[in-house]
């Protein structure tokens, strides 16, 4: 249960504590943050609201616990993390719970996000093992000049101090993707979890601490963006920053020092769909891609781009599946659930008003209560509308159809986004092209955006982002190579 068996000891009151220096913590002011449950719109828990003085404090404790992780033996930082990702699937229902509290995913959704991130943390400590257990060997003799007088060995050695700043639309498995590549790496970490998810991302963390990770090792600051935000992504003791979430990620990168930065901030993932597709593949595509977690995530189709001919057919095709979602709470696991917040819901509504005034077909009427819209397929959307280029994030999906494939390829380049995209043909020839002009960092032939499995590349362009996740690039990330060159008085070779 959320807040009780073994999760009892990060609770105090009707307030969770945060974790600092391998203890849960009560802030000094007494003060709170409130999260607010998106389906009732009431108070469900209430954060620590930390202060300045409490991250400083943070910080120096991660710095000093990263000096002697780095001494650890790899084999049992990967124990530690092997530990900690079957301790975070045995509890994967209290933490579900939070989820479907604090940002109304559905039920079983929610149980997915952490049985994935537990299965993500095992592959991390397995791929962690491989990659930081070998380097390079070079010799000098290969570059012009120089005899064989020079062996140079490198490795990859830990950046410091990670600080990691998941989303609220995956608080705990955006949270791992980057605890998990910065512990195996020889990193220690402070974690700012989302207002939304903050609570989901504490139990999670305590599956960290009962695994038995280090005093100080991993740390997790709840408060206010207004009041922590902008000193922690500017705090000197950070060595390394890995931020998902919207445009704040673009004032974070350029207010950060000269730091590696890993930065995810959103797409408006196009879905170019050519006149020799297999339409049923491609319904199905756009309402999984579009609609589930009610459109609001960062690879969801945001915007259909389909050849005119085919375009009939292919709404009517969808128009019939988006009358099938259920729409309803979290808890009853319905396909469309309220979305995050009040502000992100009125957003919604003024995209959609703007796409009426300027005359999009609306394929359903537009429904809201509270935080509640209903599924929207929007058709002969044209460049003028919001719609057309900004994300909704929510069940909201325009239909613009196209009489090119150039127009489709150059509606989707014009975005100031580049996350990723997809295109369905049965020719693999035209997909390649396609694939090749679009300007996005992934595109998915036949099938929906998504950034799973979480061992592929993930990476955006453009205002998408800066840098590539998935589990080896982000250990990669978090490391830098250090060279050992041996000068040797004289050339030696191995043969001859
Ligand atoms: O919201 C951003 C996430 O990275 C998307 O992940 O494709 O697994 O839903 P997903």
């Amino acid at each position: 249960m959320v807040g009780t068996g073994v999760f009892a000891e990060i609770l105090d009151g009707d307030v969770y504590k945060y974790y600092g220096d391998g203890e849960w913590k009560k802030c000094a002011s007494g003060k709170s943050v409130a999260i607010i449950n998106p389906t009732t719109r009431k108070t469900q828990y209430k954060v620590q609201a930390c202060s300045q003085e409490e991250v400083n404090k943070v910080m120096e404790i991660a710095k000093a616990a990263q000096k002697s992780w780095a001494k650890t033996p790899l084999w049992k930082r990967a124990e530690l993390l092997h530990k900690a990702a079957a301790i975070l699937k045995e509890h994967k229902f209290p933490i579900a719970e939070c989820l479907v509290k604090e940002i109304a995913k559905p039920a079983k959704d929610s149980v997915t996000e952490v049985v994935r991130s537990g299965d993500l943390v095992s592959y991390c400590a397995e791929e962690g093992v491989r990659i930081l257990g070998e380097g390079k060997f070079l010799v000098s003799d290969s570059f012009p000049g120089n005899e064989r007088t020079k062996y140079c060995l490198t490795s990859k050695i830990p950046l410091g101090v990670v600080l990691a700043i998941p989303p609220f639309n995956y608080p705990v498995n955006l949270a791992v993707s980057k605890i998990a590549p910065a512990l195996i790496a020889g990193n220690s970490l402070v974690l700012k979890p989302p207002t939304q998810g903050a609570v989901s991302c504490l139990h999670m963390v305590h599956c960290f601490h009962l695994a038995g990770f280090p005093k100080g090792l991993i740390n997790c600051v709840t408060g206010k963006g207004s009041e922590i935000g902008d000193f922690l992504t500017m705090h000197p003791g950070v060595n390394c920053i890995s931020f998902t979430g919207g445009d704040t990620g673009i004032a974070i990168s350029k207010k950060a020092g000269m730091i590696p930065l890993q930065m995810e901030l959103g797409g408006k993932d196009a879905c170019i769909v050519l006149e020799d597709a297999d339409l049923d593949l491609v319904a199905s595509n756009i309402i999984k891609g579009g609609f589930s977690y009610s459109g609001q995530r960062c690879t969801a189709v945001k915007v259909v781009l389909v050849m005119e001919s085919v375009a009939d057919a292919l709404v009517e095709k969808v128009k019939a599946k988006v009358a099938k979602l259920t729409v309803g709470p979290p808890e009853e696991d319905s396909d469309i659930t309220p979305v995050v917040s009040e502000s992100s819901a009125n957003f919604i509504e003024g995209l959609v008003k703007d796409a009426k005034e300027k005359g999009a077909t609306f394929c359903q009427p537009y429904k809201r209560e509270g935080n509640l819209i209903w599924p929207l397929l929007l058709d002969h959307v044209r460049p003028d509308m919001r719609i057309a280029w900004e994300e909704p994030f929510g069940p909201v999906l325009p239909v613009i159809r196209i009489n090119s494939v150039e127009e489709g390829i150059h509606h989707c380049n014009a975005s100031n986004f580049g996350l990723q995209g997809c295109v369905f043909t049965r020719d693999i020839n035209k997909a390649m092209l396609i694939s090749d002009a679009m300007e996005t960092g992934t595109v998915q032939i036949n099938s929906a955006p998504a950034r799973g499995p979480d061992h592929f590349p993930f990476q955006g362009i453009k205002d998408s982002g800066i840098g590539s996740q998935g589990i080896t690039n982000s250990i990669n990330m978090m490391t830098k190579i250090k060279s050992t060159v041996i000068n040797l008085p004289t050339p030696t070779y191995t043969t001859g």
